[in-house]
This record gives C-alpha cells, sequence and structure tokens, in this order.
C-alpha cells in the first residue's frame, strides 16, 4: 500500500508539477522575441529547468514508472546505465531466465529497492572501479548479485540500516542476502528471494 501511494505521488509530481514547470518555461521564453534572452529571464530558464529535472529525479526516487510499465530487467538496467553517468564506476549488468510476468508486484519493488541500496554502498563505500549486476531467474527463486572490485566490507564495519534493511525486505519475502567480500578483493550481495511464497 505504501508502495502504490509512492507511485501516485510520483506520477502527480511528474505530470501536474512537471508539466506546469514546462508551461512556464515556455511562458518565460515567449517573454523576449529574439534571442538572447536578457540576462535575468536567462537565469529564471536555467531555474526552471533545473526544478524540471529535480522534479524528474524525485519522482523516479519515489517510483520508477519504468517498473511498472518494462519490467525489473530494463528497469535494472537503466539504473545501471544513470549509475554509471553519475559515479563514473563501470557497470555491467546481465540477466537470465526472466519472466517478467512471474514477479509480482511487490517483489518487483522490493528487488529494485535493495539493488538501489547495494549500488549506493558501491557508490559509497568500495572504491570500486567495476561493478557487475546479475539477475537470474530460477524455476524457484529470484537471484540478484552485485559485485564490486573494492577494497571488500571489512568484518569489523558498524551495521548501517541499509543492509538490515536489505536483509529485511528479502526475509519479507521468504529470501535471504549473503555478503562475501576479502580485504582489497571486492564484495558480493547475493540476494535470493522465492518466487512466490
Ligand atoms: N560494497 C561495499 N564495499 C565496501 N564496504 C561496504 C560495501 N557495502 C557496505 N559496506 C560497509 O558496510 C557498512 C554497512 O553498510 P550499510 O548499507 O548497512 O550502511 P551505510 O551504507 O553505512 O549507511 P546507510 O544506512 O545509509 O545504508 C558500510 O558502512 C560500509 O562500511
Ligand atoms: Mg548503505
Amino acid at each position: 500500500v505504501r508502495e502504490r501511494e509512492r507511485a501516485r505521488i510520483a506520477r502527480d509530481l511528474h505530470d501536474e508539477l512537471g508539466q506546469a514547470l514546462t508551461a512556464l518555461k515556455l511562458d518565460l521564453l515567449r517573454l523576449s522575441n529574439a534571442p538572447p534572452l536578457p540576462a535575468e529571464l536567462g537565469r529564471m530558464v536555467s531555474a526552471v529547468e533545473q526544478m524540471i529535472v529535480s522534479v524528474r529525479r524525485i519522482a523516479t526516487d519515489l517510483h520508477p514508472a519504468l517498473l511498472d510499465d518494462l519490467g525489473l530487467a530494463a528497469t535494472l538496467e537503466w539504473y545501471v546505465g544513470e549509475f554509471e553517468r553519475r559515479t563514473g564506476i563501470r557497470c555491467g549488468f546481465r540477466s537470465r531466465g526472466v519472466d517478467e510476468a512471474a514477479i509480482d508486484p511487490d517483489r518487483r519493488t522490493a528487488l529494485f529497492r535493495m539493488f538501489q541500496e547495494g549500488l549506493t554502498n558501491v557508490a559509497r563505500h568500495s572504491a570500486a572501479t567495476r561493478v557487475l549486476a546479475t539477475l537470474t531467474m530460477g524455476r524457484a527463486i529470484i537471484c540478484l548479485r552485485v559485485r564490486d572490485n573494492g577494497r571488500g566490507r571489512p568484518s569489523g564495519d558498524r551495521a548501517g540500516c541499509g543492509l538490515a534493511g536489505l536483509r529485511a525486505r528479502a526475509a519479507a519475502f521468504g529470501g535471504r542476502v549473503a555478503i562475501k567480500c576479502a580485504p582489497g578483493r571486492g564484495t558480493t550481495v547475493s540476494i535470493r528471494v522465492p518466487r512466490a511464497l
């Protein structure tokens, strides 16, 4: 239910605020009939453009529409591209045996959130230069793996909310999370969730 609410807010944000801002931008542009724009107007236009970008970002963070439209694999692939662009860390994605119709919406969203946390951790903690993410679907389980070539997660590291949340999310579907790492040889986070309870 909370996720459905997020999806609705994301759509409203994207549609209403996004359109209103675009209309505002066009009005501003019409205020001057010939380029170049007066400096103040130019600043207002770029401010509005930034707001449009923010609204889009906030809406997709809330709930990527892609998830419902194209499914999990396509959304992960898209996210990997964004991640690479944002962080400069080379990131690959592979999927095998994925049957989108067989993944229920709750699992789909949960897996996407877990993926986000995994990649965010890579960006924040790993000092990695490469990441490989894989989504595999077997007859009984869905497996999502994020492997980086960074420093490895020292076992004494403080437990944050992120990994705890990851475990809790997986557990909610009867699944579990395994973290493998060796100092200097990277970290692998494997998430396994049954296809159905
Ligand atoms: N890919 C990784 N490479 C190296 N260290 C990692 C990696 N992922 C997690 N860690 C270590 O494990 C710790 C716990 O991660 P966790 O996601 O639970 O918390 P966090 O990212 O620090 O904070 P947050 O609650 O915002 O997620 C991190 O602080 C970090 O030291
Ligand atoms: Mg984290």
